[in-house]
């Protein structure tokens, strides 16, 4: 799941969600903007509802996890409070899967993404999308499970951020994560960030993508919790 948003006033709001979750899982996967300003005080009210689940958690952080220059403490309160595994172009086996993960940036997709070229502020933008690229790449070659999973805040395809406005979708995402995910065959790809997004797509090859904002899944499953289950294979690290 991503895109909790979690507040000053969330006291007590996500606990019966993620007891649901402990229930359904054998990990949470969260996919940033775990706090609405990341604010340490965010951060705390979080890592206090986290406590209704013992299950294993795995985060990135989101864009609003940046918002007040405190996402080193909010990843801290995070690990420590809670025990979450922060991953930011980093890896963790965790019950025999591997899980990658990074925040991602924005550019946009395809042959209309964002390219480096003219002045200095655009190029920078684009280097900060490469570098996420990049580390996501370096994190996904650490792994050695058969199952692998890649978490982001950011959509790695057009596709999950389709119900979006269009003038909006360059700040959605970057297709620049969407080669690393093939090349080390992910299992899944989870993401968040695009909250009227669609729920799944693929990448170019075949990899499922999940987009699991909140109020995306709360849109396509009115039925059901605002979580995924997802299935990867389990087994012993494979050493090349
Ligand atoms: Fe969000
Ligand atoms: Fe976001």
């Amino acid at each position: 799941m991503g895109d909790l948003h979690c507040t000053r006033a969330s006291e007590g709001a996500f606990q019966p969600l993620f007891g649901k979750v402990g229930e359904s899982a054998d990990v949470l996967v969260l996919c940033g903007d775990l706090t609405d300003y990341g604010t340490p005080e965010e951060a705390r009210v979080l890592a206090r509802e986290l406590g209704a689940t013992k299950i294993p958690k795995v985060a990135v952080l989101g864009n609003h996890d940046f918002e007040s220059g405190a996402s080193a403490e909010v990843a801290r309160i995070l690990a420590d409070a809670a025990g979450v595994i922060v991953l930011d172009g980093t890896a963790v086996e965790v019950l025999g899967v591997g899980f990658a993960g990074v925040k991602g940036f924005a550019g946009g997709f395809g042959e209309r993404a964002l390219q480096s070229w003219g002045e200095e502020p655009i190029k920078a933008f684009v280097r900060a999308a490469l570098d996420e690229a990049l580390k996501l790449e370096t994190a996904l070659a650490r792994l050695r499970t058969p199952g692998r999973v890649a978490l982001l805040h950011y959509a790695p395809i057009g596709e999950t951020v389709g119900g979006e406005p269009t003038e909006i979708f360059p700040f959605l995402g970057s297709s620049r994560l969407e080669e690393p995910l093939d090349r080390y065959r992910v299992n899944a790809v989870f993401h968040g960030h695009a909250h009227r997004g669609s729920p799944e797509g693929r990448t170019k090859g075949n990899a499922p993508v999940y987009n699991v904002a909140m109020p995306v899944l709360a849109a396509a499953f009115p039925d059901q919790p605002p979580f995924r289950v997802i299935e990867v294979p389990v087994g012993e690290p494979v050493h090349a």
